[in-house]
């Protein structure tokens, strides 16, 4: 999708992603020191704003003007602070490292996927982690929602085998139930951590 149809998609409804926080992020992040984050292809902001919230120095980058305006709204109605910027993460380089640099549901050509995550392995400090979380493949056929173009979903490993010079702590599928008109359904997505040692 362009940006402009992003746009057109948040444009078109309330929050599209809800404002609460990844259950993946918030897992990961307990009990480290907050410290700076990057948060790349940020969407409508609410996991910057949790880490924020929480005491973390937050970038957000998207290339949606729309969600960054959305998430602009999101981080003032919770009182806090984030430095928002309007860029293509497949081609942005960050200016500084961060020791938490997080990928969410960015789900792009493959060519696309691996330029963005290779800004995002350089924006990591030393000591510092990447989370990249996103449909896995399997999500397809046994899980709900994602994207249905099985070029554009994850397999653990095919991610892992991306990040360069980090070393990887945890590469596998997780389980996300997700509300649907009352009911349960189960997403299953691809986890992928990994450290700047
Ligand atoms: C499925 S949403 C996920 C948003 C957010 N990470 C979350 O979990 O709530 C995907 C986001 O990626 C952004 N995006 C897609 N391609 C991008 C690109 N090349 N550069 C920057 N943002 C991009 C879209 O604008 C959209 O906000």
């Amino acid at each position: 999708m362009t940006s402009g149809q992003w746009d057109e998609r948040y444009r078109a409804q309330g929050l599209v992603w809800t404002a609460d926080p990844n259950r993946f992020l918030v897992e990961a992040v307990a009990g480290l020191e907050p410290g700076s984050a990057l948060d790349l292809a940020c969407g409508e902001g609410r996991n910057a704003v949790w880490l924020a919230a929480n005491g973390w120095r937050v970038t957000g980058v998207d290339f949606s003007p729309v969600g960054l305006d959305k998430a602009r709204l999101l981080a003032a109605e919770a009182g806090v602070a984030v430095d928002w910027e309007l860029a293509d993460v497949t081609a942005w380089e960050a200016p500084a490292r961060h020791d938490l640099v997080i990928v969410l549901y960015l789900h792009l050509d493959p060519p696309a996927v691996r330029a963005a995550l290779r800004r995002a392995v350089a924006a990591v400090a030393p000591g510092g982690r990447l989370l990249v979380v996103g449909h896995a493949v399997r999500n397809l056929t046994d899980g709900y929602g994602g994207p249905p173009d099985p070029a554009l979903l994850f397999e653990p490993e095919q991610i892992a085998g991306e990040l360069g010079d980090l070393s990887v702590e945890r590469a596998e599928e997780v389980l996300r139930p997700v509300e649907v008109d009352g009911a349960v359904e189960t997403a299953i997505d691809a986890l992928v951590l990994a450290r700047r040692t």
